[in-house]
């Protein structure tokens, strides 16, 4: 999510940093630092905000030296702030590290650190690192030593540089889980955690592998396994354009947050959904937990995709967890005067955090004394910052403009909470451990929906030209049915309308014609039935079907025109499923019209205006 950059070699490195970071900005921009060994110290220099303030705030010829690294951060523990943004520092300042990842045992690993006398400033995950290589190095044997013990040490995802003044001319790196390559110039050698970040300079690179680490300096580089073993590293030539590695080598940036959503779903689960304990475990929410448990109504705010996540979320609540729950366009509830009862609990949702509604019916929210919770994806950004608690979907930077990844990530997250409150008030009647697993299994299931991607753009292929198109769904693939719409509409300029399979008997019906295709969602749960019946309405009208459903539905083909197969997954789960082909449908219809994909006419990725 973060992004890294490191230099070694004889010309300034301070420059060359600062304009790999800002390649790397699109992953994360909320605080950007570097450090530089300068005449046997290391100098440091971090700034919150975008990169160029960093850049700007570079005093002139102040920071020379030609080993040094950078990070631009997108916080995950403790918010974006200046003591918070990396290279972290040990004691006494001659030990630097930038990490991208999460070191999970970090709070074990401090407590025990701090009991031996290291002071920490920041909130960090990442300054256990630099305070463990510290202790580490006083036994002797060096810094490579120490770093190769302390990452025999952490448990979690890691790629990290390390400098340090005690060895000034080379840098260490390591990577288990989180990209690291090198690139090979002339006399040097670049560090970055995406290529686009070095591509400048070389094309020569080699990619680390999990579970291996490399000394690098002017004279060279040697790489071994965390277990002391030597590898021999094959360099790679990169053929790719710079804009095109910027996207993962995906055409777009929503096509690229599609893809990621195995990756981000289980980012969202990661350290929270405890199978083996059985347990989930939400830390943000630990201080207001009992008033979850015992809220009397839920209140779910969000606008758009956001205001759709609530809308599943309310089935989940209502019919899992049993609290009485609403939904409400942020918007439509600031001005209403809406009754607030003791007892209420408010949960706004939202990707960045900065929705100027949802904020602002929060505040409203929180004035008339409700308890104010947040599902956010933007780690403090204002709406995460004014709850009372919350939980972050973890699902990084998202840069398409049309909301792909969060949605699935806050879905995640609102089972989770349903979960926990489920359990706690011993409401569940499915075992629990099972339904944990299913949750658990769901990233690789998105993966299978999404192998099934090529036959996805055929189908978009064939309904391109259609000029409105239905969605229908019931239960909790109504709010689907809205989604799928909302992408199609987004991204297409096709209009398009989601509808509760069975209400479209009082109106859209009478849209259907041989021209007009109509999705609909049909997994096989407890009202299959009634949807088949829907869409046996809609065939007998004409309409062209399109039919998202369960790998075992025999029937379903003899109705449907088109069907996408998903894998079967608990009834309220279904939704982080379902939702996936009809991402992809809308970006090939709207690949295949021509429109700007990440930048939809006249749409903000955050709206902070009323
Ligand atoms: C804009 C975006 C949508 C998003 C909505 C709410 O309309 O284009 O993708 O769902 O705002 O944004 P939020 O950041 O609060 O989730």
């Amino acid at each position: 999510m973060c992004g890294i950059v490191g230099y070694v070699g004889s010309r300034e490195a301070a420059p060359i940093i600062v304009e790999g970071l800002k390649r790397l900005e699109y992953r994360g921009y909320d605080s950007a630092g570097l450090a530089v060994q300068r005449g046997g110290r290391i100098v440091t220099l971090k700034k919150v905000g975008k990169v160029s303030h960093l850049e700007s705030a570079l005093p002139a010829g102040a920071i020379t030296g030609s080993v040094g690294m950078g990070h631009t951060r997108w916080a995950t523990h403790g918010e974006p702030s200046e003591v918070n943004a990396h290279p972290h520092l040990d004691c006494s300042g001659s030990i630097a590290v930038i990490h991208n990842g999460v070191i999970e045992n970090y709070s074990s690993l401090k407590k025990k650190l701090i009991a031996g006398g290291h002071q920490f400033l920041s909130e960090t995950d990442t300054e256990v690192l630099s305070h463990l290589i510290e202790e580490l190095h006083k036994a002797g044997g060096g810094l490579e030593q120490a770093v190769r013990k302390a990452l025999h040490q952490v448990k979690g995802t890691y790629g990290i540089v390390v400098m340090s003044s005690h060895e000034p001319r080379k840098l260490i790196v390591a990577r288990k889980g989180s990209p690291l390559v090198i690139g090979f110039g002339e006399g040097e050698y670049l560090i970055a955690s995406d290529p686009s970040a070095l591509i400048r300079h070389t094309r020569k690179v080699t990619y680390m592998e999990d579970g291996e680490y490399a000394v690098i300096s002017a004279e060279g580089i040697s790489t071994k396994t965390l277990d002391d073993v030597t590898i021999q590293k094959s360099v790679e030539e990169l053929s790719f354009e710079l804009d095109q590695i910027e996207r993962g080598g995906f055409e777009h940036f929503m096509l690229k947050e599609i893809h990621e959503q195995p990756e981000t779903i289980r980012n969202a689960l990661r350290g929270r959904l405890q199978v083996e304990e059985g347990e989930v475990k939400l830390g943000g929410l630990e201080q207001m937990r009992e008033k979850l448990i015992s809220a009397r109504r839920i209140i779910l705010l969000g606008c758009g995709t956001s205001w759709h996540a609530g809308l599943v979320g309310e089935y989940m609540l209502e019919q899992i967890a049993g609290i009485p729950t609403e939904v409400e366009y942020a918007s439509e509830f600031r001005y209403r005067s809406p009754v607030i009862q003791q007892g209420d609990v408010v949960i706004a949702i939202s990707q960045s955090g900065e929705t100027a509604d949802t904020l602002a019916a929060l505040r409203e929210a929180k004035a008339k004394g409700a308890t104010v919770l947040g599902i956010v994806n933007v780690v403090g950004s204002t709406i995460a910052r004014e709850t009372q608690g919350g939980v972050y979907i973890h699902a990084g930077p998202e840069i398409g403009v049309a909301s792909t990844k969060a949605f699935t990530s806050q879905l995640t997250v609102l089972a989770l909470v349903t979960l926990m409150v489920a359990r706690a008030k011993g409401l569940l009647h499915v075992d629990y451990k099972l339904l944990m697993k299913e949750l658990d299994a769901l990233p690789e299931k998105v993966g299978k929906v999404l192998d099934g991607a090529a036959r996805i753009r055929e189908i978009a292929g064939e309904l391109k030209n259609a000029r409105n198109f239905l969605y229908l769904g019931r239960g909790a693939n109504f709010p689907v049915a809205l989604e799928g719409a909302l992408k199609l509409k987004e991204i297409s300029y096709i209009h398009a309308e989601g509808y509760p399979a069975a209400e479209m008997k009082h109106g859209p019906i009478a849209l259907i014609d041989e021209h007009m295709p109509v999705v609909c969602i049909v997994p096989k749960d407890a009202i299959y039935e009634k949807v088949m019946s829907n869409v046996q309405e809609v065939k007998a009208r004409r309409g062209r079907i399109l039919a998202v459903a369960n790998e075992d539905d025999d029937d379903i083909g003899h109705l449907a025109e088109f069907v996408i197969r998903v894998p079967r997954t608990f009834g309220f789960f279904g939704p982080i499923l379902n939702v996936i082909p009809l991402q992809l449908l809308a970006y090939y219809i709207a690949v295949a019209r021509g429109t700007n994909v990440d930048q939809p006419r006249n749409l903000a990725k955050s709206v902070t205006v009323e």
